[in-house]
Formats: C-alpha cells, sequence, structure tokens
C-alpha cells in the first residue's frame, strides 16, 4: 500500500505569527513519523515562511487554490510558478467553499488543474455532494459530473489526488457515516480505474476528520488520507491523526 497522505488545510485562518507556532509545534509533534506523507497548507502569505521551515522535515507544503494563467494582469490572483518559486509542490483546487463562496465552477476547475499538473505541482482536486444532493440520490450524478468535467483532457494522473469531501461534513461536525465513505470511495476509484486504467490514485476523505474518528475513517478500504481543516488548527490534534496513519501503515 502507498503511503497515506494526511493533509491540514488552514484555510483562511491564523496570522503569521501564530503561524510560526503552529508549523514548528507540528515540526516538533511529527519528527519521528517518516511513514506517511504530511502536507501543510497554510495560506499563501504564510507560504514561504513555512516552506523554509519544514526543508529539512518530513513535511511538505501546499497552497489553497491558485489561477491558471502563469503571470499577468490578473490582480489578487496567485500563479503555479508563484508557488513552485517559493517551495510549494501541493495546490489544492476546487475545494467546496471555492465553488460555493467564490462560484468556481468545473470548467474553470479543470483549466486549474491542467495548469497546476503541467507546472509539477501536486494537485488534490477536490470533490462532493451537498444535503440536498445526497437527500435527493444524486450524489454519484455530482461526483461523476465534478469528475468528468474538471479532468478533462488530463492524461496524465502521476500527481493526481482527490479529496472527498461531502459538504454537508465540512465544518459541521457531522462526519459521513463509514457506509457513506465506503460507497463513494468505491465509486470514485471505479470512476478513476475506468478513465485511467490502473490507478494509484489517492484518494483522501475530508470533512470533521480528527483523532476521535480518524482511525475508523482510515481503515476503509480506498482511503488513502485525510484533508483536515478544523483539527489542523491545532498541533495536537493533527499530529495525533498523523501518529494514528502512521500506525495503521
Ligand atoms: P473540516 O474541513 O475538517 O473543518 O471539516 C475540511 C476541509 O474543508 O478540507
Amino acid at each position: 500500500m502507498s503511503k497515506f497522505l494526511i493533509a491540514g488545510n488552514w484555510k483562511m485562518n491564523t496570522n503569521i505569527g501564530n503561524a510560526k507556532k503552529l508549523i514548528n509545534d507540528i515540526i516538533k509533534e511529527t519528527s519521528e513519523i517518516d511513514d506517511v506523507d504530511i502536507l501543510l497548507c497554510p495560506p499563501y502569505t504564510h507560504l514561504f515562511y513555512s516552506s523554509q521551515i519544514t526543508e529539512a522535515s518530513n513535511i511538505s507544503i501546499g497552497a489553497q487554490n491558485s489561477y491558471f494563467e502563469p503571470s499577468g494582469a490578473y490582480t489578487g490572483e496567485v500563479s503555479n510558478e508563484m508557488l513552485n518559486s517559493v517551495g510549494c509542490s501541493y495546490v489544492i483546487l476546487g475545494h467546496s467553499e471555492r465553488r460555493a463562496i467564490f462560484g468556481e465552477n468545473n470548467e474553470l476547475v479543470n483549466k486549474k488543474v491542467i495548469s497546476a499538473l503541467d507546472s509539477g505541482l501536486n494537485v488534490i482536486l477536490c470533490i462532493g455532494e451537498s444535503e440536498s444532493e445526497r437527500e435527493s440520490g444524486n450524489t454519484n450524478n455530482v461526483l461523476f459530473g465534478q469528475l468528468e468535467e474538471s479532468l478533462a483532457n488530463v492524461n496524465d494522473n502521476s500527481n493526481l489526488t482527490i479529496a472527498y469531501e461531502p459538504v454537508w461534513a465540512i465544518g459541521t461536525g457531522k462526519t459521513a457515516t463509514p457506509e457513506i465513505i465506503v460507497e463513494t470511495h468505491e465509486f470514485i476509484n471505479t470512476y478513476l480505474s475506468n478513465r485511467f486504467g490502473n490507478n494509484n490514485i489517492k484518494i483522501l476523505y475530508g470533512g470533521s476528520m480528527k483523532p476521535e474518528n480518524a482511525e475508523s475513517i482510515l481503515k476503509i478500504n480506498n482511503v488513502s488520507g485525510g484533508l483536515i481543516g478544523g483539527a489542523s488548527l491545532n498541533s495536537e490534534s493533527f499530529s495525533t491523526i498523523c501518529k494514528i496513519a502512521s500506525s495503521l501503515s
């Protein structure tokens, strides 16, 4: 089995002062772990510091978004080239908050995925259904559409990771049941195998993952790690999840 990937998505939280403490605490608390891929995705303003301070550690640094153009008159945007230049190796794309709050659709996410992969970054593509989509029995259709459209014209999947994040489980304290995770990860894995042939694409679970539920989630077939929001803002919680992943490796 390939290594678990445990990724922290800090969202728009922390200032550089408390971010430094958080990252240094995580470095210390995870220093013994070498059998898990650990990733932190702080806000843009902390990326340069974060990648420098983690250089000698087993932690990778990623951004939470990027734009598909390499440079130019795109006020407020950040390109993949810029992320590479500050030592990022990952970027999260298509997060449900980007889709819901900032109006990103699959077509835009697809351009971003292609551009980020072309620039050599690892991409974590987020997909997931809303509560009403699940209740109306549309989950698989929604996931299929997100995968099909966001991955259009993507041929090389070697730097691609998928995060399944049911929108109703993000930041709500509601975690998807094991049955839902089994069924959905199986569906996504089958899609990826049909689309790419034999695939080693990791499928992360995200949505109120925390130390208390990490073990049961990580034990599920086709779950290759977690994308963790709230619990990644506490060094002990995040490091504990990394340790749980290590104990299952
Ligand atoms: P959460 O967020 O762990 O706070 O639910 C997960 C995410 O949005 O990536």
